[in-house]
Formats: structure tokens, sequence, C-alpha cells
């Protein structure tokens, strides 16, 4: 179908996409706003339309709905899905509870809304740091990501994580082997690098952060030759916003991403299918969290 049939259909239904840099290019360039997970989360309380489709992973959705939960938000695939999202559950958290008194729950933003009701605070991989560093409590159980826990502990040597076991399977693929492998093979290359990658990896790297993060680095680390460790769905903002730069991915692909299509767009537009609904007292829980994160970056 032809752009100006979506165009047309975002005016006609009040609806406003976002999306996020790992979906393909076409659905990139025919979003309203392209962002980072903290960045989405951020504007999504400010948006002014009645309709909102997140085209991205499943916890995105949810993400937007639990913050906007008297806006229509819709999935254009929910079948888009981060295994990461289910690597813990609340038994894992009730157990922890039980066991440390002075314990935070820190919950990476690509998690369940059932995960996020039962957690203190949400952190997204661009800030982190700054919430553990606004926490009170000693004990931290860091979840669903194992390495963004373990890669920003280091920072934090008065406080005992306790970093879960779960992780992104395309960022956990990369190796300290794969990392020493392009150093020899393009000297000259800045390497940038996602801190969903395990410590080993990070340690070996030029810069570390979120996609976000990454795309603004590489304007300060001036090098021609750029090497980015993260899914290949962020070339398309890297090539726009750095034409004359050259960027090189390991080949990183995010499935759940990748599911979403313009087509799928139009048919959750005309046909209202795909609306997120969580469950208004959960929902209710699990935006406490988030906005402890907002409020703590605001
Ligand atoms: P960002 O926080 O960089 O958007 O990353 C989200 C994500 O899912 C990375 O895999
Ligand atoms: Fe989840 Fe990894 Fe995909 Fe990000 S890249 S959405 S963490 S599976």
């Amino acid at each position: 179908m032809e752009r100006k049939t979506l165009d047309a259909l975002k005016n006609e239904k009040d609806a406003v996409i976002l999306a996020h840099y790992y979906v393909d290019d076409d659905v990139q360039a025919a979003a309203d706003h392209v962002g980072d997970s903290f960045t989405l989360a951020k504007l999504a309380t400010t948006i002014d339309a009645k309709r909102i489709v997140m085209a991205g992973v499943s916890f995105m959705g949810e993400t937007v709905k639990i913050l906007n939960p008297d806006k229509q938000v819709y999935l254009p695939d929910p079948k888009a899905d981060c295994p990461m999202a289910h690597m813990v559950t609340i038994q894992q958290i009730k157990e922890m509870r039980e066991k440390y008194e002075d314990l935070a729950v820190v919950c990476y933003v690509n998690s369940t809304a059932e995960i996020k009701a039962n957690s203190d605070y949400c952190c997204t991989s661009s800030n982190a740091a700054k919430i553990v560093g606004a926490i009170e409590s000693k004990n931290i159980f860091f979840i669903p990501d194992g390495n963004l826990g373990r890669n920003i502990e280091k920072f934090f040597p008065e406080k005992h994580f306790i970093n879960n076991q779960g992780c992104c399977p395309v960022h956990d693929g990369i190796t300290p082997d794969l990392i020493k492998q392009l150093k020899k093979r393009y000297p000259d290359a800045a390497i940038l690098a996602h801190p969903e990658c395990r410590p080993e990896v990070l340690d070996l790297v030029d810069y570390k952060g979120s996609t976000k993060g990454m795309i603004e680095a590489v304007k300060d680390l001036n090098k021609d030759l750029n090497i980015i460790i993260t899914e290949e769905g962020l070339r398309y903002e890297l090539d726009k916003t750095y034409p004359d730069k050259t960027f090189i991915f390991p080949e990183m692909i995010c499935e759940g991403m990748k599911r979403v299509t313009i087509d799928k767009i139009i048919d959750v537009l005309e046909s209202g299918k795909n609306e997120v609904h969580v469950d208004p007292a959960l929902a209710e829980r699990a935006k406490l969290p988030l906005d402890r994160m907002l409020d703590i970056c605001s």
C-alpha cells in the first residue's frame, strides 16, 4: 500500500506511530518519532493523539499503554516479542525480598507488565546507572538482564548486586574473540557496543551505551569507520545522521523487531485489531516504577 494511504489513515484515526531504532528502515521512515527505549517511554507521556501505534516489541506496547491508560495503544504484531522480557519470575522476586530486608528490585524496561508491577524501579539501558545511583538500598536485585546489571555494578562498590541470569540472545551472542578479530581487521575503527553485551565484550570497546548514546558518541569519537555492536536496524539512523561515515555491523538481528511491517501498521489502523490491554489494577502498580524512572531522569 502507498505511504499516502498510511498518512491519510493516521489523520483519519488520530494516530501517532512510535518506532524503535531496531525496526526495518521503511517503518522508521514512516514513524512520527523514532527513538531508544527511554526516549520512547518519555515521549509516550506527552502524546496528544487518541491512538498510538508502537512499532516495536510487545513490552514496548505495554509500557506505552501503562503510561497512557486512556489512550488506545496498538502493536502491529503482538507476536513481536523480546525473549529477555520473560527471563525472570515473580517467584524469584518474592524469594529475593524474603532473603534481603533492604532490597530494591530494579527492572530493565525489557520486562512484562507483571514483572514491572512487582518491581521498585524501572530503568533503560541509557539510565540504569543513574537510577541505581538514586536508590538508598544496599541490595539491588537487577532483573531481567544480567549483563546490564554486571555492566553497571562496577560503578557502585558500596552496593551488593544480585544479577538475574537473563540476557538478550542477540547481544549476548557477541564474544570478546569477535571484538579482537574486528580490532585486528579494522585497527582504525571506533567500536561502540550496547550494554546488553557481556562485560568482557564491553571491556574491549571504545564506547558503551544505549542506541541513542551510540548515535551521539559517533560524533565525539570522530572516526570515519565505526563498528556498531548492536541490532542492525540502527544503521538507518546512523547513515542518515552521518552520511560521510562508514558503519560496520556484525550480523545481529532481533527477530521480534523484524516482525513489524508497514502493512501490519496499516492493518491495525484500519481494523482496530491488536489493541494492547493491560489489567488496570496491574497497570497502576506497573506504572509506579516507570514513574520513578521518569522522575529521577527528568
Ligand atoms: P535501547 O535502550 O538502546 O533502546 O535498547 C533497547 C533494546 O531492546 C536493546 O536490545
Ligand atoms: Fe529484546 Fe534483544 Fe530484541 Fe532488544 S534486541 S528487543 S533485548 S531480543
